[in-house]
């Protein structure tokens, strides 16, 4: 058991800090009642040191939670160590120059999403680990052989194709490359994309015919990384740049848009109307310029790229600070009208219990903003949109995330009506505490088995 004391760094404090135990319960307590058409998984990845300790909130082991729901039940909750080598062996260290070159030497923590039959728990300097349906780890995926670098923690599913879109940076030549994976779960397209340097690319952007990539200034730094700190440091001179390049493009089809420097780790989407390319994403000031704990508040922005006049106009949406956006899955690259988001409390975004956490809702036709307010000491996820069944509506459905209660030290899965709004949620499962994690999906069958 590690002792929380002064020095704890903040990401290991409060519900930051990691659980040590494995758990499968059966008998779950559920408060309201849970729709019956909801069969599959919620999973949720996150950083849960193994040892109890990690230098980077990054950086800690790759721990899945799940919840089983079928016939308005909760069949199970689970937790597993995705079984990566640092858990095989707990006295790796991921910044040794052996293991960096290791592309399966994952941490594998911070996404997990459901595609062609397999489940996929990712990290974006490493290959996949594929999970089985109850969590368990299958092994590292390099797609047949076909995989020789990274691939992101957050690829792009495209509803019309079924295709995974997806890319991989690396800290030394060649520093990007876009992968495009078929519906059927193979990696049909490597294309080697020239950026201006081994810049961090966490996220991207799909649209019906595009993808674009953001080339910002968060750069791989050698000293930083010979000194055994976070390798990534903010760079002035660095441009900021929008790629936009078809999907079945490459690298000499890549048009470059300038934009304010800035740094996104997440958009919320991204689609196309006529000569346009709207993005809307969660947009930080810069990065890491002053330490590897430098983190401005995110904000809602909408950047519109004029592909016609090669302008792209950038636009604050709203000043409460939020992160982890997301839309419905149905719409990914598409137009989308409602957009998600994890309210960034006042006190920022290190671990502080007794803040008050909140969900928001952007109506993006009406410009309208609606919020479900958990109150103090209560806070949630990345909201998971689910659509009900026979939807009408884009935001006809629930939200999804584990909610965290600071006076009890337990947390609830809990399913939110996104209609409404409403903050007494449909349906509530209490859980034990869950610590505060990156991303998940809402994953059926008929997708992962
Ligand atoms: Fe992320």
């Amino acid at each position: 058991m590690t002792t929380i004391d002064d020095t704890t760094p903040s990401h290991l404090r409060g519900n930051g800090r990691p659980t040590a135990v494995e758990q499968t319960i059966t008998e779950l307590t559920v408060t309201g009642s849970i729709p019956a058409e909801l069969d599959g998984r919620y999973v949720r990845n996150g950083a849960n040191p193994f040892t109890g300790t990690s230098i980077h909130p990054f950086f800690g082991d790759g721990m899945v939670h799940g919840v089983r729901l079928r016939d308005g039940r909760a069949e199970w909750y689970r937790n597993r160590y995705v079984q990566t080598p640092f858990i095989a062996d707990p006295g790796l260290d991921i910044l040794d120059p052996s293991v960096v070159m290791d592309i399966t030497a994952s941490k594998a923590n911070t996404h997990v999403v459901g595609h062609a039959g397999k489940i996929l728990a990712l990290e974006e300097g490493h290959v996949p680990y594929v999970l089985d349906g109850e969590l368990g780890t299958v092994g590292p995926t390099d797609f047949g052989g076909v995989l020789t670098g990274s691939f992101t923690a957050h690829p792009k599913i495209c509803p019309e194709t079924g295709e995974m879109l997806a890319f991989g940076y690396s800290p030394l030549p060649p520093y990007l490359r876009y992968l495009r994976v078929s519906a059927d779960g193979h990696l049909v397209q490597t294309e080697e994309i020239t950026v201006g340097g081994p810049t961090m690319m966490h996220d991207f952007n799909v649209t019906r015919n595009h993808v674009i990539f953001m080339d910002l200034p968060a750069v791989f730094d050698l000293e930083l990384a010979m000194r055994g700190e976070m390798p990534i440091h903010w760079d002035d001179s660095y441009p900021a740049r929008l790629g936009v390049m078809p999907r079945n493009g490459s690298d000499a089809d890549v048009r470059w848009f300038d934009i304010d420097p800035c740094y996104v780790f997440h958009p919320m989407n991204a689609y196309e109307d006529g000569d346009r390319i709207v993005l809307d994403v969660a947009r930080l000031s810069h990065i890491w310029r002053d330490s590897m704990m430098d983190f401005p508040m995110p904000h809602f922005w909408r950047w519109t790229i004029d592909t016609s006049t090669g302008q792209v106009k950038e636009e604050q949406v709203d000043d409460r600070p939020g992160e982890f956006p997301r839309v419905a899955d149905s719409v990914v690259g598409l137009p989308h009208r409602y957009g998600y988001m994890m309210a960034i409390p006042s006190e920022g975004f290190e671990a502080v219990d007794g803040a008050a956490g909140a969900i928001l809702k952007y109506d993006r036709h009406t410009g309208a903003t609606s919020s479900i307010e958990l109150g103090r000491g209560h806070m949630p996820g990345e909201p998971v949109f689910v659509p009900a069944e026979g939807a009408s509506a884009e935001d006809d459905g629930y939200l999804m995330t584990f909610v965290h209660d600071a006076d009890t030290d337990t947390s609830r899965f809990v399913v939110f009506d996104a209609t409404t709004m409403s903050a007494e949620p449909l349906a509530s499962v209490d859980l034990p505490r869950i610590p505060s994690g990156f991303h998940g999906s809402w994953i059926e069958d008929s997708v992962a088995g």
